[in-house]
């Protein structure tokens, strides 16, 4: 097996698909074009949709790329040996082209040949589909590999769960796929240890995936107009493993950006298990925030959407940052060394080389105002506490409000003799953390961007804002179309025909400052459905509910079901102020409003 780094690879793998007759392109945006269901680009399939879907793409049939992704699902796992929420994807595609047989050929020729990386045959496993009652048991892909010279021995069958692979929003190009695992040489955790295990002796460095079936929106596999091969090796993976090294953060790739945080924290990255962990998440973060903000449809940190996965990566840096003794305004210096490592490659890297730094020193002003609120936040805490203990609800509060690590909490608490409820914290956090298993990629539910104070405030302008367009429009048509509330803004898109007037958008601003200026406490109650509909309540009467829903009430103004979280008085709310009206789809109006606290 040929050593080799990371870069050289990357590079070995195009030359190899262009001695094979592909083009190749370059790699898409990580912010997915006309694509809503996700934030990011996780696979390199995503941007080549329309094509295997037979669409005739430029650079024809044959096509070899390395995809710039992100997947922040296991956000909690980064810093382990192989989690990175950044990776590049290495993939060759056929589009109706060659199909197993060469696929399986190439990969084969590619892995072992002493001409490209020589990976000793004996180390190699694989696995196929197994069938079931939608597409049948992959035996050409299982045959290829043994006419390839593979011992049966090393190839499993397994089921749709391991060996079918279709893009996240789920509908769309699927199919079943073969994969190819590296035996680290690990012992087997248990006697039928095999390949598909995840104990860590078997490590998955590449997937070939047959594409030749249209997953519908009722669930049907529909055969594709053609028949294609879309493949993912990991970049990094795969030099980790040829580098001989346990984990990916010990390769090349990360070498510079470990050393620059070494230097920064005067710690030696290997320490100990902690630093170790501390270490891999501020190089993962970094890395990630650097390809976010150079991206060429590149973003910048906000409450929403993909800018607030990006203002995630960038506090979870700093708060590991903090821990490690890294002194503030670091996070430029970590990102220079990703530029380093990547601006060759990755040109907008370097062209967007002063927006990254400026935008991640910003981030870091803004973070330590959050964190300062925290504190006080905290002495308030304090101030009100009985006894010794502060509970778990109000330590994840300062964690999901105010970015307090749990740690930061348990020591100003020590510094004041108190102790925090661990348990409670972990239940609070695992509570939540169910709520929002949706997968980080996915959009934000329910409209809310976070449930701080100031956004829960939004949210109740929201509602009053609903029932003022109903009762000046005097329209019962007029219905939420869809939510947006990020802590500084609300938008609000509704049905209605026409443009609303200036008077009439006047009126609606004085409705709501008629209840904010009413100071009415805002009550919520638990209902059936059939009760929130004979109340008179507004909003979605769908069984995903469950059978007891929440009403909010504002007495005299609003009654809507909805799950909050909302403002305690309406006195709260501040001065409510309508920016723009404007069309947003054909029979959909938008409002963005806000509120101004003076
Ligand atoms: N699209 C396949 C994957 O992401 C290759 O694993």
């Amino acid at each position: 097996m040929k050593s080799m780094t990371s870069k050289e690879l990357r590079q070995l793998y195009l030359d190899f698909f262009v001695s094979k007759g592909h083009s190749i392109i370059p790699s898409a945006s990580l912010i997915p074009e006309n694509d809503p269901t996700v934030l990011f680009t996780t696979a390199g399939m995503h941007p080549l949709v329309p094509y295997l879907m037979g669409e005739k793409h430029p650079e024809g049939k044959r096509l070899v790329d390395v995809q710039k992704c992100v997947r922040t699902g296991d956000i909690d796992e980064v810093g382990d040996s192989s989690h990175c929420t950044f990776f590049e994807m290495l993939g060759n595609w056929s589009l109706g082209d060659y199909f197993k047989k060469e696929s399986i050929a190439y990969s084969w020729e590619f892995l072992t040949s002493r001409d490209w990386l020589g990976i000793d045959p004996s180390l190699l496993f694989f696995t196929c589909f197994e069938g079931d009652a939608n597409a049948p048991r992959d035996t050409v892909a299982h045959d290829c590999w043994v006419s390839q010279g593979v011992d049966p021995s090393h190839i499993t069958y397994l089921p749709k769960k391991n060996n079918w692979w279709g893009p996240a929003g789920m509908t769309g190009p699927c199919g079943p796929d073969t994969e190819i695992f590296y035996d680290t040489g690990k012992a087997p955790c248990r006697p039928d240890c095999k390949a598909g295990c995840d104990c860590g002796k078997y490590l998955e460095i590449w997937n070939n995936v047959f594409m030749e079936y249209n997953k519908t929106a009722e669930g049907k596999f529909e055969p594709l107009a053609q028949k294609n091969v879309d493949t993912g090796m990991g970049l990094d993976r795969t030099v980790a493993t040829l580098q001989g090294v346990k984990s990916v953060y010990d390769t090349d790739a990360f070498s510079g950006i470990i050393a620059q945080i070494a230097g920064l924290s005067g710690k030696q990255y290997g320490g100990s298990e902690e630093i170790t962990r501390m270490f891999r998440i501020i190089a993962d973060h970094i890395r990630c925030a650097t390809f976010m903000l150079g991206d060429q449809r590149g973003i910048t940190p906000s409450n929403v959407d993909q800018g607030y996965i990006l203002r995630r990566l960038i506090r979870r840096a700093i708060r590991f940052a903090m821990q490690l003794g890294i002194p503030d305004g670091s996070l430029s210096k970590i990102s220079e060394a990703v530029i380093a490592q990547y601006g060759d490659f990755y040109r907008e890297l370097k062209e967007n080389r002063e927006k990254i730094l400026d935008e991640l020193a910003k981030e870091e002003q803004r973070f330590e105002h959050a964190l300062k609120k925290g504190i006080r936040e905290f002495e308030r805490l304090v101030s009100s506490l009985d006894g010794f203990v502060i509970d778990g609800v109000s330590a994840f509060h300062l964690y999901d409000t105010f970015g307090f690590p749990i740690e930061l909490t348990q020591e100003l608490a020590a510094e004041r003799g108190l102790k925090v409820d661990l348990p409670g914290f972990e239940g609070a956090f695992k509570a939540h953390q169910e709520l929002s298993h949706t997968g980080a990629e996915q959009r934000f539910q329910g409209g809310l961007a976070d449930h701080t104070e100031e956004t829960a405030r939004l949210h109740t302008a929201t509602h009053l804002l609903q029932a003022g367009l109903r009762k000046v429009l005097s329209s019962d048509d007029v219905a939420q179309k869809g939510s947006n509330i990020t802590a500084e803004r609300l938008r609000f898109d509704f049905s209605f025909p026409r443009k609303v007037t200036p008077e009439e958008l006047s009126e609606v601003e004085a409705f709501v400052n008629e209840a904010i200026s009413r100071d009415i406490d805002i009550t919520c109650e638990e209902m059936t459905v059939d009760e929130a509909k004979q109340s008179g309540a507004i909003g979605l009467f769908e069984s995903k509910y469950g059978s007891k829903v929440k009403v909010y009430t504002v007495p005299g103004f609003s009654k809507e079901i909805c799950g909050g979280p909302h403002a305690s008085r309406t006195g709260e709310l501040g001065r409510f102020e309508i920016k723009k009206e404007e069309a947003s789809s054909s029979g959909v109006r938008r409002i963005k409003a806000v509120l101004i606290h003076e």
